[in-house]
């Protein structure tokens, strides 16, 4: 199955380390960060999970529940956490899917088979509270993720929706924004009260 930008999570259901969950009842009302990772023990992963845990308020004032997922089981994952808290100076709360038999990592095309047939790449899903998929990223078993553009794009996204635009490239919280090509001027100017440039007619920015 492709996992496609607007397109519907696939729902299954399974064991953590928080409990058995099924996903879509999991997901509640919430934003998802769903992150997979190779194998527990592992140095890169052992840094990613410790930064989303330190990362809890950041992803909780934005609605936005973390989960993890990696290819071992739930004592496995339990034991690994300890370690995560030792090493990362953290507390983990978020739950860690148990993937052994690679169910839902085949599920989201998380194993590719020319990296590693039995560990998944570094995928990463933003969900939204409809359940669609709204960003997929993937990186390399040996490159960390970057948890500031993670956060940057859960900005984007949610400023886009709650606003009607888009966001330029390299865009922080407070920068000046995009109105879609699909706003007409007359409707622009109904709708974005702080008034708009237009620097080409396809090409208009405002501030939200
Ligand atoms: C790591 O997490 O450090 C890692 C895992 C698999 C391959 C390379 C690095």
């Amino acid at each position: 199955m492709s996992i496609h930008i607007g397109s519907t999570a696939p729902d299954f259901s399974v064991e953590t380390t928080t409990g058995p969950i099924s996903f879509h009842d999991w997901i509640g009302d919430s934003w998802v960060f769903f992150f997979s990772h190779p194998a527990d023990f592992t140095p890169v992963c052992t840094t990613e999970m410790g930064r989303t845990s330190q990362l809890s308020e950041e992803f909780a004032a934005r609605n936005v529940k973390p989960i993890g997922l990696s290819t071992d089981t739930v004592e496995e994952h339990l034991s690994w956490i300890k370690d995560v808290n030792d090493t990362q100076n953290t507390e983990l709360k978020f739950p860690i899917i148990a993937d052994k038999d690679l169910k839902v990592a085949k599920l989201y095309d998380m194993i590719h088979g020319d990296e590693s047939a039995t560990q998944a790449v570094r995928s990463v899903f933003i969900i939204d509270p409809n359940k669609k998929i709204r960003l997929t990223l993937t990186y390399p078993m040996n490159v960390g993720r970057n948890f500031d553009e993670i956060l940057r794009v859960i900005d984007a996204l949610q400023l886009a929706d709650a606003h009607t635009v888009a966001t330029p490239a390299d865009w922080r919280p407070g920068d000046r924004v995009i109105i879609p090509p699909t706003v007409s001027d007359e409707d622009a100017r109904k709708n974005y009260s702080n008034g708009f440039e237009t620097i080409r007619p396809y090409l208009r920015t405002t501030s939200v």
